[in-house]
């Protein structure tokens, strides 16, 4: 397996993104909800480095396709515990690819009302999209590759791995 990017590149990654993130939501009520089982790494880290407070929650998403691709069928087995109306709430997912997860998951919260609602995306696939859709923060933005670690998955494995890598098909 190739590495694509260290846990010291992936580190400095995160802390530039929480640095972000606490200039943006300085003062507010944020709730961080992560998608599992991708997000958990990545956000675990990311809440760490905020230097506001937050609140968690998780949702989980289920896509019923082949193994590296999503179907479009998006299925929530596990919804937020949270009352979201009117509160900042910023979405953490491991990996946009197609966008359809995410644009579903998205319009389901809109209409729940939120002040605010964003998504902050450890990785981001641009050019695998079927769907428009833009993530407000981005960690890295890769080729179409399939990658693992760092809570990404290959069909349950890899997800403790702390560096990014690629797996050839
Ligand atoms: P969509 O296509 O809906 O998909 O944006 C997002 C979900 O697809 C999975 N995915 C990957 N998982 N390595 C992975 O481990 C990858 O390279 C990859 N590309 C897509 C992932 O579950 C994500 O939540
Ligand atoms: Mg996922």
């Amino acid at each position: 397996m190739e590495v694509l990017f260290t846990k010291a590149v992936i580190d400095r990654r995160v802390e530039e993104l929480a640095d972000v993130i606490s200039r943006d939501y300085q003062g507010q009520d944020l709730i961080v909800v992560g998608i599992l089982k991708g997000a958990f790494v990545f956000m675990a880290d990311l809440i760490r480095a905020l230097r506001i407070p937050c609140t968690v929650d998780f949702a989980r998403l289920a896509s019923y396709g082949s193994q590296t691709e999503s179907s479009g069928k998006i299925v929530v087995t596990k919804d937020i515990e949270t009352t979201i109306k009117g509160r900042d709430i910023l979405v953490v997912e491991d990996i946009v690819d197609t966008g359809l997860t995410l644009s579903f998951f998205i319009d389901m919260l809109r209409k729940r009302e939120p002040r605010t609602l964003r998504v902050c995306v450890f990785l981001d696939k641009r050019e695998r999209r079927k769907v428009p859709f833009e993530a407000d923060y981005v960690g890295f933005h890769i080729e179409d590759r399939f990658v693992v670690g760092y809570g990404l998955d290959f069909n349950e494995k890899f997800r403790f791995l702390r560096d990014v890598c690629v797996i050839e098909e």
